[in-house]
């Protein structure tokens, strides 16, 4: 499916900022059939989908809120009939210790559970909603040996590592493949750490690896951040760390949930980044406040 864009619709949430905007931007780019920018209503969604163009629309809208997802979801099927990506970017963060000694201030619940909200139910939240239209889609072939050779470390499918079928619910023939792509992607973020010990050869398997092309109708990409992963999270991140530690933990039961219907899911892990030059003297000061607040 990504190996050509031009017949892609994309759902992005927080793209009208950093990673979400440059995805956005990135697709138009390469041609996408659609892009949707689903941020909130306070965002620059709406400037930046008409700096985009017309195959850009913005949904004003919050994760956390089933109506807006609805009807950002009619939008897409009204407009283009579609929906192929569904890319989660909107996310939050707050920086404090669980325990600020010199203040005896104890963090906050409203403050984790607001990031909770935000970065694991609106991440599932969309997730859920989203892959009932892009189960409508008729599947599309994709050659994976094509896909391979465009990276080598995103590779889709490696018939050394396809994973055992070491759980109960067995996938019906036609769906082995595609099963097993989705055991591949989520092992992007096992091996930062997390189901390590799913990760086996299953010789069972192996007769499948002659195929180049499988049938898909839809992938979720979601973002999880490297403080949730291999003792990464730093002091005062505690909240950001486990909203993220549950999109990561999310990975392969979604896989699985959706693998005989032939979408894939996948999620990143990102470390510390500065999308815009523009944003770098705003973070620095933003940094320098929540260590303040932190200490
Ligand atoms: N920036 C980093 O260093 C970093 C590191 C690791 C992970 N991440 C994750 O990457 C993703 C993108 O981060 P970024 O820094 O590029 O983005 P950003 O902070 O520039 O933009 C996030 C977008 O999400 C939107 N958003 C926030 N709450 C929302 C809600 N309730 N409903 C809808 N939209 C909402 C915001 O309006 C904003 O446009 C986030 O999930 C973030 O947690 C970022």
């Amino acid at each position: 499916m990504l190996s050509n864009l031009k017949n892609v619709v994309a759902l992005i949430t927080g793209g009208s900022s950093g990673l979400g905007k440059s995805t956005a931007e990135y697709l138009i780019k390469q041609g996408c059939k659609g892009v949707v920018i689903f941020d909130l209503p306070t965002s620059k969604g709406k400037q930046v989908a008409s700096e985009l163009g017309k195959n850009c629309l913005f949904a004003p809208g919050d994760v956390r809120n089933v109506d807006d997802i609805n009807q950002t979801l009619d939008l897409i099927k009204k407009e283009f009939n579609q929906l192929n990506a569904l890319i989660n970017c909107a996310g939050i963060s707050v920086a404090y210790k669980t325990y600020n000694f010199h203040k005896n201030v104890a963090h906050s619940l409203e403050d984790f559970e607001k990031v909770l909200m935000v970065n694991t139910l609106g991440t599932f939240n969309v997730t859920r909603l989203a892959v009932g239209l892009m189960a409508q889609n008729k599947s599309q072939s994709i050659n994976l040996s094509h896909t391979n050779n465009a990276s080598k470390d995103f590779q889709p499918i490696n018939p050394q590592i396809i994973y055992k079928q070491n759980y109960n619910k067995k996938p019906q023939p036609s769906s082995n493949l595609m099963t097993n792509i989705n055991r591949h992607f989520s092992q992007q973020i096992s091996d930062n750490g997390i189901h390590h010990e799913a990760k086996e050869t299953n010789t069972e398997k192996m007769e499948n690896t002659d195929a180049k092309i499988v049938e898909e109708k839809g992938v979720v990409i979601m973002t999880s951040a490297s403080a949730a992963l291999d003792y990464n999270g730093q002091s005062g991140q505690v909240a950001f760390a486990a909203s993220k530690a549950a999109v990561a933990g999310m990975t392969i039961p979604l896989a699985r949930d959706f693998s005989d219907n032939g979408i894939r899911v996948c999620t990143i892990a990102p470390g510390l980044y500065l999308s815009y030059p523009s944003k770098l003297k705003a973070s620095r000061s933003v940094l320098r406040q929540r260590w303040q607040t932190i200490n």
